[in-house]
């Protein structure tokens, strides 16, 4: 199986990105970019082979490509960006993904985040959030569930996205913050919860066997090394003031796969 992952570069104005939950407080470019890199090498030390598409002055949350599609076996979906600044991000990205996938697109009046959307096998939990709405969640049911997906809807509470509440680390493994998303909706998974002083800690990027995972978290990455996984870690001090995390940086999936 290769896995590809497609990140974007940071852009320079990344200081001027949207913020939900958190204050503005100064970024060192720099060393966001260095961090990126640093972040784009443990995917490629992970077997990934990675597209780096580039960034824009114009486009400050821009390295969040995650936000921009949700990429199944069968089907890349476009998404329509929650937050209007952050349309602009969809074009350069769809251009990659269909030299891999069929395409679809999320459409006015839906929005989509590509943050609130957990593929669990073949079930889509996806976060009803500031950023995603009811219309979003039923026209990707309507583009997945002829697919075999079963689309389910969770309300998150005091977090950005889903994933800022779960995700999956491993086959039948999930890194929860029950006080952000209903832990009962997880029903059948093993549940990890973060340790109660790392409350963003329910950000974790599965990459084939291992997770890559931020440092800040120490923990709740010995609460993941626990159950006998690999945990890979970097450091996002900066991307994390932009209220960016693991998952949030890249697209991955599997590269083989036949066009529609
Ligand atoms: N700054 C990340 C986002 O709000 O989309």
């Amino acid at each position: 199986m290769t896995l590809v992952a497609i990140t974007r570069e940071v852009s320079p104005s990344l200081e001027r990105c949207e913020l939900t939950h958190r204050e503005q407080e100064p970024i060192d470019l720099a060393l966001a970019m260095d961090q990126h890199r640093a972040y784009e090498r443990a995917l490629e030390a992970l077997g990934c082979r990675l597209f780096r598409l580039p960034g824009s002055p114009d486009l400050p949350d821009c390295v969040f490509i995650e936000d921009i599609a949700v990429v199944l076996d069968e089907v890349a979906i476009l998404t329509r960006p929650g937050a209007a600044a952050r349309r602009p991000e969809t074009p350069v990205v769809g251009a990659t993904l269909e030299t891999l996938r069929p395409l679809a697109e999320i459409r006015e009046p839906g929005t989509l985040d590509g943050g609130d959307v957990l593929v669990a096998g073949r079930t889509l939990f996806v976060g009803l959030s500031t950023r995603t709405n009811g219309e979003g969640i039923e026209q990707l049911g309507r583009l997945a569930e002829p697919l075999g997906y079963r689309v389910q809807p969770a309300e998150v509470d005091a977090c950005l996205h889903l994933k800022s509440a779960v995700t999956r680390i491993a086959e039948r493994t999930l890194l929860i913050q029950p006080k952000w998303v209903d832990a009962a909706l997880f029903e059948g998974w093993q549940l990890i919860k973060v340790a109660p002083s790392e409350p963003h800690a329910a950000n974790a990027l599965r990459v084939g066997h291992a997770v890559l995972y931020a440092s800040a978290y120490p923990r709740t990455r010995a609460r993941i090394e626990a159950r006998g996984l690999r945990v890979l870690a970097v450091d996002q001090s900066e991307l994390a003031k932009a209220e960016g995390g693991v998952t949030c940086c890249s697209l991955i999936f599997e590269g083989q796969r036949r066009r529609g």
